[in-house]
């Protein structure tokens, strides 16, 4: 008995946390609201382990920049554009989109190296996202439909959960919680899931808890995306949670979600909407009170408990890198 105090239950090889050894998961994640970042503006974002500046250039397309100038360490998240580059509140001095020092306010040639980390940018289902590297090693995932047939909401959560954005990735393949948790059964066995080095997905047919018959689509990308293609009821949407890393140990949540154009009247196609946002709000909520309080590591697994199994290996290879490190502070 005393030796099982000491020890404690098995547990499986941790799972490298976010800011480990000074490294992130690289994958996508997103950085604001695109309707947020209107042209002229520039905010300030923290992500990592520092802080980012997000402008829209002279062609509209977003930046996404190291924050932390390399004269003084000023936060350019609170410089403004200047001729579509973002300039330094402090003593003016001018970054292009690609993060040269285009410019002192002076007059002083710029030193070389005087530069800002600009991070790789895509502009997708209302959102900005910046990846975490060097170049993208995978593309943001599309819906079924194309996209010109699709009414897209998107929409930012208030409340910030204390984990990693892994730890909320561990839901979906987490198929114990999801029949315990969220009352959703499934017909037939376990899934099988598809796996890529930066993807998991798998498809399953069952009942909502309500009863309502559902045709789903779901995984993950990378270690920051959520994914969900769902016949409900006879009629499709689509849902994705992206979640952003404003700091290690804390994850900001992100709602898009999707319904063909076709469906009907504006206004149904509204409502719709509506309702997919009080489904996917309320499984949020059944996770909530547990993802604000766990203390996430890999214990005793089960048979049902495969597919999770997989996907901490997925996460333990998951490629991990800190560029901008040098940048970032
Ligand atoms: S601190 Fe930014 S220009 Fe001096
Ligand atoms: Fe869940």
């Amino acid at each position: 008995m005393a030796a099982q105090r000491r020890d404690g239950p098995p547990r499986g090889a941790p799972l490298p946390a976010e800011g480990d050894e000074g490294l992130f998961s690289q994958s996508w994640f997103p950085i604001c609201l695109a309707e947020e970042l209107e042209p002229g503006a520039v905010l300030g974002v923290p992500f990592l382990d520092g802080r980012v500046a997000v402008f829209r250039g002279d062609d509209g397309d977003a930046r996404v920049l190291s924050a932390f100038c390399p004269h003084l360490g000023a936060d350019l998240g609170v410089g403004d554009v200047v001729d579509g580059v973002l300039r330094c509140a402090f003593h003016h001095w001018r970054f292009d989109g690609a993060g040269r020092c285009v410019a002192t306010g002076i007059g002083d040639p710029p030193p070389s190296g005087a530069a800002l980390f600009s991070y790789p940018v895509a502009e997708k289902f209302g959102l900005i996202w910046a990846f975490n590297g060097e170049t993208p090693l995978w593309e943001l995932p599309d819906f079924p439909v194309p996209e010109n047939e699709l009414v897209v909401r998107t929409l930012a959560l208030e409340e910030e959960f204390p984990v990693d954005p892994w730890v909320l990735c561990c839901n979906t393949p987490d198929v114990q919680h999801i029949k315990a948790l969220h009352g959703i059964t499934f017909d037939g066995g376990d899934p099988e899931a598809e796996w890529t080095d930066h993807s998991m997905l798998y498809d399953f047919q069952g009942l909502h808890k309500g009863g309502e018959v559902i045709d789903n689509r779901v995984g993950i990308y990378g270690t920051s995306l959520y994914y969900q293609s769902t016949d409900f009821a006879g009629r499709w949407f689509g849902f994705l949670a992206p979640f952003g890393l404003p700091a290690p140990g804390r994850v900001k949540t992100y709602f898009v979600v999707a319904a063909r154009r076709d469906l009907g009247p504006p206004e149904e196609v509204e409502a719709y909407l509506d309702f997919v946002v009080d489904l996917e709000r309320q499984i949020v909520m059944e996770d909530e009170r547990i993802m604000r309080t766990i203390r996430f590591r890999p214990g005793t697994l089960t048979k049902s408990d495969r597919l999770l199994g997989n996907f901490f290996r997925y996460l333990r290879r998951y490629p991990r890198a800190h560029p901008a490190a040098g940048f970032m502070r």
